[in-house]
């Protein structure tokens, strides 16, 4: 029988993990190895244990396939991540069953592409004894150890397009447009998209804001004779004081949702200045579609190196970008801490730089 390896996608979906996977049979396939997925995340390796083998000649197809054929899930028995990002162990009988099911299946290591939380339950999955080698996956990018995860780069062209689109209907109808976007406690969508896309306001989770001072940022645009304003804001910005935004109810095995902050910043806004003031959520758009072509390249090199570290049995460890190359760094680098934007890095500098209102 050929040697075996595995692959599961894990957490909320995002571009570009249909190319790791590709990446990752057509490599293996060169080493001689067959490979098999896991369907629903770490679901699939539990009884009735779900998989598919993955066929080398099907793979040419998914370079630029959106979603994930494997399925995922970022809820359930192998959540490690709830609320408003606590910590906690999987149960050791699902471990243990896991690992069983791994075993019998005579697989020589599992890649587990995933972000902080499936990274997390990677790692306990690893001091069982299971030979795992992490992927950093999530559009948030808000993974240590790494300079980037893949997927951030197709949801900032995803904002940024928005962005271009509010701001000729904001110039037409002289209005304040708040785009709402994703990246959960984490800023980098929002600054990133705000200064490729020209926001003129952007509210970060790292910057709690003052109404306030948004408003005054209007006010004197509109002095300025510029009489439209785009606000981008984070689903975790916060006003000062404030508590997080959170959209449905708290669920026990899952992360908190966020979601609703932009509306209250435009009814703040509208309410303060009155201006008129309309609201995008731009929600699962971020998630949906064809990765970039940055992306392609960035999972493909993901995908390669992941055989790679299989192949010297570098296991317990996760493939990193660190300009230029691709690196291996211990998975226990890059969870538990998130990674946020830094106050005194370049991005921040630069929209100060530009005159953006940060909202501090
Ligand atoms: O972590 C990725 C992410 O898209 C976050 O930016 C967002 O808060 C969350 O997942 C949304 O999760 P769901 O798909 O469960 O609504």
């Amino acid at each position: 029988m050929r040697e075996r390896i595995g692959i599961l996608t894990g957490g909320g979906d995002c571009p570009g993990l249909n190319t790791v996977i590709r990446a990752v049979v057509k490599c293996a396939t060169k080493h001689g190895w067959e490979t098999i997925g896991f369907l629903e995340g770490f679901e699939g390796l539990l009884e009735p244990v779900r998989y598919r083998r993955l066929d080398y000649k099907e793979m040419d197809a998914l370079l630029f396939v959106g979603g994930t054929i494997l399925g995922t899930s970022n809820k359930g028995r192998f959540a490690a991540k709830t609320g408003h990002g606590e910590t906690h162990r999987i149960p050791r009988d699902i471990l243990r069953r896991a690992k069983a099911n791994i075993q019998q299946l005579g697989l020589r290591a599992l890649v587990v592409v995933g972000g902080d939380g499936s990274l997390t339950t990677a790692q306990q999955l690893f001091e069982q004894g299971v030979p795992i080698i992490g992927v950093p996956k999530t559009i948030d990018n808000d993974l240590a150890a790494t300079a980037l995860t893949f997927g951030f780069d197709s949801a900032v062209a995803c904002a940024t397009d928005a962005l271009d689109r509010l701001r000729t209907t904001a110039q037409s109808h002289d209005r304040v447009m708040v785009l709402e976007v994703m990246g959960r406690y984490a800023g980098w969508i929002a600054i990133t998209a705000g200064i490729s896309g020209g926001g003129d306001v952007i509210l970060i989770p790292e910057i709690p804001f003052h109404l306030e001072r948004v408003c005054a940022k209007i006010i004197e645009r509109e002095r300025e004779g510029k009489r439209f304003t785009l606000v981008v804001v984070a689903e975790g910005a916060r006003e000062q004081g404030a508590d997080f935004v959170t959209a449905g109810g708290a669920e026990a095995s899952r992360e908190a949702r966020l979601g609703g902050i932009g509306a209250v910043v435009a009814a703040g806004i509208q309410k303060r200045t009155g201006k008129e003031t309309r609201v995008c959520v731009l929600g699962h758009l971020q998630r949906g579609g064809a990765p970039t072509s940055f992306d392609r390249q960035l999972c493909t090199r993901f995908g390669t190196r992941a055989v790679q570290l299989i192949a010297e049995e570098k296991y317990g460890h996760m493939v990193a970008l660190r300009p230029p190359d691709t690196i291996a760094v211990p998975i226990t680098e890059a969870i538990g801490r998130l990674r946020l934007v830094p106050l005194e890095g370049d991005l921040v500098q630069t929209a100060r730089a530009l005159g953006i209102s940060l909202g501090d």
